[in-house]
């Protein structure tokens, strides 16, 4: 893009869709907005006309009667469902738009893919924006986190729209370019990553406090209420709070006690774990959140399960200290995995990621913002050794105020028969990390044994091997 700011289209009206559509309406831009399915557009016309807001607006019957009709240099932010809907519209765009013209997909893009776009969309003459965007329908409406890859100039050329239209935390803008192409997908697909834990840990703390403790979901909300209060302050235990409390107008139960406890995933949680992986990386947290969602689709096993293996969950005495104590300490580690997968990906392609500034846009507009994303911006600012955010002084030394409650929550409740899968992974992370010599050792001799694989002497050579091949 050649001008400081193109003329600005939004393709795909559902609800991340229209939400940002009337964010950036309501912001003073003109906007051209298009939907695979008229009746949709004309709704989102409605919506619009309805909230004062469509007097900036051009709606168009197609994405290829946009492309065509709006002006140039044109600008195309594509809210579409991740996958083949993005590559098709790409396809449609290409031969319709000219070379100051930029397509934005600001959907949840495996990066691979923005990768893979960016050659094909920038080979074709033309600009690529790989955009994460974070918060929700409320935030996509009302300033949501954006994380933004491309070229520094195709990021200038959208900068003052998406600074406006991000949250802002004391009065700073949520958004920024955190390198080329795929960059911004994949900070939002760590960002995810980081979701599916904290939100499994306060699962894990609600069960044990609901049938380890007896407390009524309105009772666990009222706790979480209070913690919103402290170092746990947070988007995810502020909505907990909320649910919790809730009830269903049509039985008057506590409202989470209607819902079926089978989650699905589209992906971006996965993707964090595979990623990491790849990478040599395990952060365990996340694949236990992952792994979680996977056992709970499992609904008919586990029924036939409790019958099977005699599912049994004992009381337990969990103070509320403890208890929040326990996922302080369990959401410093999925944190702190989810920017060693952010450094390795830094690493590996180039990124030159800038972590504090990451920690920074995260601090309000998206899901996972809480209080602990200041000190975590902070300490990326100061000493790190070795780069691990476990070891920066603030957060060593919480951790080490910290642990030991998550140690007797978690050891308390394996004791007693109660899945925390993600509780007891933190700890087994940072259990490992806390021993300078590990059990590795006896890993390595069992390979060199039937492999002869080999392994290094401690002070001397590596590709030794043990005595049962002389
Ligand atoms: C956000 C959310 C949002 C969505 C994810 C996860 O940051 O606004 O992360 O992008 O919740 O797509 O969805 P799943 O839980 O269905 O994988």
């Amino acid at each position: 893009m050649s001008e400081a700011l193109a003329h600005l289209a939004l393709y795909g009206l559902g609800t991340m869709g229209s939400a940002l559509a009337l964010n950036i309406l309501d912001n003073g831009f003109a906007l051209h907005v298009a939907n695979r399915t008229a009746s949709v557009t004309e709704g989102f016309r409605s919506e619009a006309a309805a909230s004062g807001l469509d007097g900036r607006l051009s709606v168009h019957g197609s994405l290829a009667d946009l492309a065509r009709d709006m002006p140039a240099p044109r600008a195309i932010i594509l809210m579409v469902p991740a996958g083949d809907p993005v590559d098709a519209a790409i396809a449609e765009l290409i031969p319709l738009l000219s070379p100051a013209d930029a397509i934005i997909d600001a959907g949840n893009s495996d990066f691979h893919d923005t990768r893979r776009r960016t050659g094909t969309v920038e080979g074709a003459g033309l600009t690529y924006i790989g955009m994460g965007v974070s918060g929700g329908e409320d935030g996509a409406r009302h300033g949501p986190s954006i994380m933004v890859g491309g070229t520094p100039a195709a990021y200038a050329g959208i900068r003052p729209m998406i600074e406006t239209i991000a949250a802002k935390f004391e009065g700073a803008p949520c958004a920024a370019h955190l390198g080329p192409d795929g960059a911004g997908h994949f900070v939002k697909t760590v960002h995810n990553g980081i979701e599916y834990a904290d939100m499994q840990l306060i699962a894990e703390i609600y069960g044990l406090f609901r049938y380890g403790a007896g407390k009524s979901p309105a009772e666990i909300g009222a706790i979480f209420a209070e913690w919103d209060k402290g170092a746990l302050k947070s988007y995810l235990v502020e909505i907990t709070s909320k649910v919790l409390t809730a009830t269903d107008r049509e039985t008057g139960k506590p409202a989470v006690d209607v819902i079926l406890d089978r989650a699905g995933q589209k992906g971006t949680g996965r993707w964090t774990v595979i990623e990491a992986l790849t990478m040599g990386q395990s952060a365990s947290a996340i694949e236990a959140a992952v792994g979680a969602r996977g056992w709970s689709a499992e609904k008919e096993a586990r029924m036939a399960g409790e019958a099977i293996l005699g599912g049994v969950r004992g009381p337990l005495a969990l103070t509320h200290g403890d208890a929040e104590q326990a996922l302080l300490a369990a959401r410093i580690i999925a944190y702190a995995q989810g920017f060693r997968i952010l450094a390795a990906a830094s690493e590996t392609y180039g990124w030159a990621l800038d972590f504090a500034r990451i920690a920074e846009i995260w601090r309000a507009g998206c899901i996972i913002r809480s209080a602990l994303l200041d000190d975590i911006s902070a300490a990326f600012r100061s000493d790190m050794p070795h780069g691990q955010l476990i070891f920066a002084p603030a957060f060593a030394k919480r951790l080490q105020a910290t642990i030991p409650a998550l140690r007797r929550v978690t050891a308390a409740a394996i004791a007693a028969g109660h899945p925390v899968p993600a509780l007891s992974a933190s700890l087994g992370f940072i259990d490992t990390m806390a021993q300078a010599r590990g059990t590795t050792d006896l890993v390595q001799a069992q390979r060199d044994f039937f492999g002869r694989h080999g392994f290094e002497r401690i002070g001397g050579a590596a590709g030794s091997h043990g005595p049962w091949w002389d």
